[in-house]
């Protein structure tokens, strides 16, 4: 994975037919999606069910660009091995899931994978200011995690803001995930987002026999995201 700054769009999922993610995974990275994003949940730090490693490892051979794994589970450390050796690119776990943050990101680099750091919406900045400079992505909760179709929580653009500020000039993604929508990512991305979850915009209306209503999901967001970037 090289580092860029371009818009990616990260079709969660959560939102795919659960009888069918292969096919559901192939279908969305041939209509554009830039990488895969994996809602895993414990039931406990979220309320709500969804993955383990072994799944994990199971939709790993259909993913042809970036596995993006996002961990709403405590505790973390226990499972970081188990989640890299799944096949995961980038592994994302929460800054409240924890007392033990940075040695988590730590954990996460030593096991080969990118590391990412979360903040669910009622979690300052300043949460993360001394993990900074270890990690490669910070991912911005727009919604309280647990459940797709939520709605946008607009006070979250000011924290993409903060986030970017904080960023500089390290190669650092922003990650933004819950009620991204063509409405909301233009705002995400001006406060300084690069890569966009997008579970039920991206799957409502399509199916795998359906597969170019992903494809127009998936680009509607993208080229609202884009005039943003414009200006
Ligand atoms: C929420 C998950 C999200 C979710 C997004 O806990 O982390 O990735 O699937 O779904 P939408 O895009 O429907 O809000
Ligand atoms: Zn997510």
């Amino acid at each position: 994975m090289t580092f860029d700054r371009s818009i990616k769009i990260a079709p969660s999922i959560l939102s795919a037919d659960f009888a069918n993610f292969g096919a559901e995974i192939r279908a969305i990275e041939a209509q554009g999606a830039d990488w895969v994003h994996v809602d895993v949940m414990d039931g406990h730090f979220v309320p709500n069910l969804t993955f383990g490693p072994p799944a994990v490892a199971a939709f790993r051979p259909h993913v042809k660009t970036v596995m993006d794994v996002h961990l709403m589970i405590a505790p973390v450390d226990p499972y970081i091995e188990a989640f890299a050796r799944a096949g995961a690119d980038i592994i994302t776990a929460h800054v409240e899931a924890g007392p033990h943050i940075h040695r988590t990101l730590q954990a996460i680099r030593a096991a080969g994978c990118k590391a990412g750091v979360s903040l669910n919406p009622g979690t300052p900045v300043e949460a993360i200011e001394n993990v900074i400079d270890i990690v490669d992505l910070v991912l911005v909760m727009s919604v309280n995690p647990g459940f797709g179709g939520q709605s946008f929580i607009e006070s979250q653009v000011e924290k993409v803001a903060r986030v970017r500020q904080l960023v500089g000039d390290r190669p650092v993604h922003i990650e933004v995930d819950g009620g991204i929508t063509p409405v909301t990512a233009p705002k995400v991305v001006a406060a300084g987002a690069d890569v966009l979850v997008a579970g039920s915009a991206v799957f409502k209306g399509g199916s795998v026999d359906r597969p170019e209503i992903y494809g127009a999901n998936i680009r509607a967001i993208r080229e609202a995201a884009e005039a943003a970037r414009r200006g």
